[in-house]
């Protein structure tokens, strides 16, 4: 038999500030429409040089481990997917293997490609697991990144920050995955990318948009072809992508999944072999059906709506706001989840919820994460993003988490936990 394998429990780690989204259009001049109904925002997170990217992976990782009793001694994998690294060399899953204080009998390593990373990371642990080489142990997935940038440009209003640590393992409580129907898409192209050296990301903001469509078109209908070989769904009086609970996306913001999900419905209508929309006109109208969204979609964006882009983690905090909403509802039922990382890749994939999964997010106590964040001003949003990098202000780490101290000679020291 099949092993099963996926997603046992997760935590969710984010900066301790956020501005609200209507506050910063009201500062920049800009209807706040625009960021609420325009782009799905209602939140940003804002983090400060003492939460970096290592800091809030070691937070979430420290989390999952407290929050979910994790036996550490059966961790053989710790992968951390990021897109905003702190060096160009030494890993953040040392520093996190570090700070945790983990076994040493076990691999670990970062994964980049831009907000795909993480999802990477995670195949990499399912099919460990699922090839017999785990031997019964576990992996620790941590997806982190500060999204960022920069004052005043386009892309302003969908920074963010955080991380999601992800247990894989043989227990698949949350999540058992669909191994190897996997649909993937892949091309070179200049979409969003950050040189070398640079705090800000480069984004060509509307071209990014129709890569994303463009290559998850091309995953998602990969998926569908295996999906249908094996039976998991069908030409029908239902669409095969209907045939899923739930679809979620990768969110650089709340917006984008609709135009996803428009998408994915797209390539089903087109393909459709039975009756339905002739016309591209109609199909377009189809595909941009409320009620399906409603259905499948909105339930997921609750947290990403007020923590704003997590790059590698934006699609895990989908999962976790999907299942927070609606965990004990989605027993046994088959959800799909589609991660886009610039540059680009594109990978569909999907599980099956699991019975515990409703008691497995209320250890993760996803309220009280949102709940101890304060809110800020423009302006000290602006002070915090102005600050530079290597000189983090001396707050003391709230209990539970990490904060970087100081760095000394290029060696990052960090406090707390
Ligand atoms: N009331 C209501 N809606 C309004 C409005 C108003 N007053 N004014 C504008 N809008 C709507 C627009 O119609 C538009 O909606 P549609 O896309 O549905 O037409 C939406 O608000 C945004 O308006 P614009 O397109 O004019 O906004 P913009 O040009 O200023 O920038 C953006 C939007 C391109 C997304 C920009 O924020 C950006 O560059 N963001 C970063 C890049 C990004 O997130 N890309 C996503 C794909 S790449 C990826 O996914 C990887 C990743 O994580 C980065």
């Amino acid at each position: 038999m099949k092993k099963r394998v996926g997603i046992e429990a997760l935590a969710v780690a984010v900066p301790r500030r956020y501005v609200d989204i209507e506050d910063l259009a009201r500062a920049r001049g800009v209807d706040p429409a625009k960021f609420t109904a325009g782009l799905g925002a209602k939140e940003m997170a804002v983090n400060d040089p003492g939460e970096d990217s290592v800091s809030l992976a070691a937070t979430a990782a420290a989390r999952l481990i407290q929050q979910q009793s994790v036996d550490t001694s059966k961790i053989g994998m710790l992968v951390v997917g990021t897109e905003t690294g702190v060096d160009h060399s030494k890993p953040i899953a040392s520093h996190v293997h570090g700070l945790l204080k983990l076994p040493r009998s076990m691999r670990t390593f970062d994964s980049q490609h831009a907000c795909y990373g993480g999802t990477a990371g995670l195949m990499a642990a399912v099919e460990w697991i699922a090839s017999g080489a785990g031997a019964g142990r576990t992996a620790l997935v941590v997806c982190t990144d500060i999204a960022r940038y920069g004052l005043k440009t386009a892309g302003e209003p969908t920074q963010g920050g955080g991380a999601v640590a992800l247990l894989v393992s043989e227990t698949p409580d949350l999540l058992a995955m669909d191994v190897g129907l996997n649909g993937v898409c892949t091309s070179d192209v200049y979409d969003f990318w950050r040189p070398v050296g640079r705090r800000e990301a480069l984004v060509d903001g509307h071209y990014s948009i129709t890569c994303y469509l463009d290559a998850m078109a091309g995953a998602y209908r990969g998926w569908r072809q295996r999906a249908m070989e094996q039976g998991l769904v069908r030409w029908d009086s239902k669409l095969p992508s209907e045939q899923l609970s739930r679809i979620l996306y990768h969110v650089p913001f709340c917006k984008m999944a609709r135009k996803a999900h428009a998408q994915v419905r797209l390539c089903d209508l087109e393909d459709a072999t039975a009756s339905g929309p002739t016309t591209p006109e109609a199909r377009d109208e189809a595909a941009k059906s409320q009620a399906s969204y409603d259905a499948q979609v909105a339930k997921s964006l609750g947290l990403n709506a007020r923590v704003g882009n997590v790059y590698t983690a934006s699609l895990y905090l989908a999962l976790a706001g999907q299942l927070h909403a609606e965990g004990a509802a989605l027993a046994n039922q088959r959800i799909g989840l589609l991660s886009y990382g610039s540059g680009c890749c594109a990978e569909f994939y999907s599980g099956v919820v699991g019975e515990k999964a409703a008691e497995r997010m209320a250890r993760a106590d996803l309220d009280s994460v949102l709940a101890k964040r304060e809110r800020v001003s423009v302006e000290e949003y602006e002070r915090l993003m102005n600050l530079p990098y290597d000189a983090p202000e001396a707050i003391a780490p709230e209990p539970g988490t990490f904060r970087l101290a100081e760095i000394v000679e290029h060696r990052r020291k960090y406090a707390g936990a």
